[in-house]
């Protein structure tokens, strides 16, 4: 009995080293870190966007954007969870005050389209570490990022496109405003 606990306690002393050698590489735990406050900024960039259309009465590209803004915050938590789950923690930055007016609608959309191509670089970025670290663990956790990127970069053209169609029709501004507030 005595020998059995011994020998249990040699498998319980390899699990842990084992354990160990799954921890998050500094290079690696930084870079999430780091995608983690851009999530935030990220929503800290679309819920101004959200103040401005509801102050120039676009209730549809208010909710729209303030929905997104809730979606980062998801992003940052999926991260901050991550990062929990390898026995890390996350680090809070200071947000950087955004824009607080866009003179047209389609410069808004046009910024956030932007916003995300930096944002999809940015998570390519931390792939290509984990690829480096040959941490497949968390190139597994990112696919999920890489995958709503690409949905995000769409859905934000797709209103560009809308808004390209209609130019400076009243009219169709309205009804994509109207169209915009159907978002789930
Ligand atoms: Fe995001
Ligand atoms: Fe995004």
């Amino acid at each position: 009995m005595a020998k059995m606990l011994q020998h249990e306690s040699i498998a319980m002393f390899m699990e842990c080293g084992e354990i160990n050698n799954m921890k998050l590489d500094k290079k690696m735990a930084d870079a999430l870190n780091a995608q983690f406050n851009k999530e935030i900024v990220s929503a800290s960039i679309y819920a101004s966007m959200a103040a401005d259309f509801f102050g120039k009465n676009l209730p549809g590209f208010g909710m729209w954007f303030q929905k997104q803004a809730k979606e980062e915050l998801a992003h940052a938590e999926k991260i901050h969870r991550y990062v929990d789950e390898k026995g890390e923690r996350v680090f809070y930055d200071a947000i950087p005050k955004p824009q607080d007016s866009w003179s047209k609608i389609i410069e808004a959309l046009q910024a956030a389209k932007k916003h995300e191509e930096y944002i999809t670089a940015s998570i390519y970025g931390l792939v290509e570490t984990a690829r480096e670290l040959k941490d497949y663990g968390t190139e597994s956790f990112l696919k999920w990022f890489v995958d709503e990127q690409v949905e995000e970069e769409s859905s934000v053209q797709n209103i560009i496109d809308q808004l390209e169609m209609v130019g400076d029709s009243n009219m169709g501004i309205f009804q994509i405003d109207r169209a915009l507030m159907q978002r789930k």
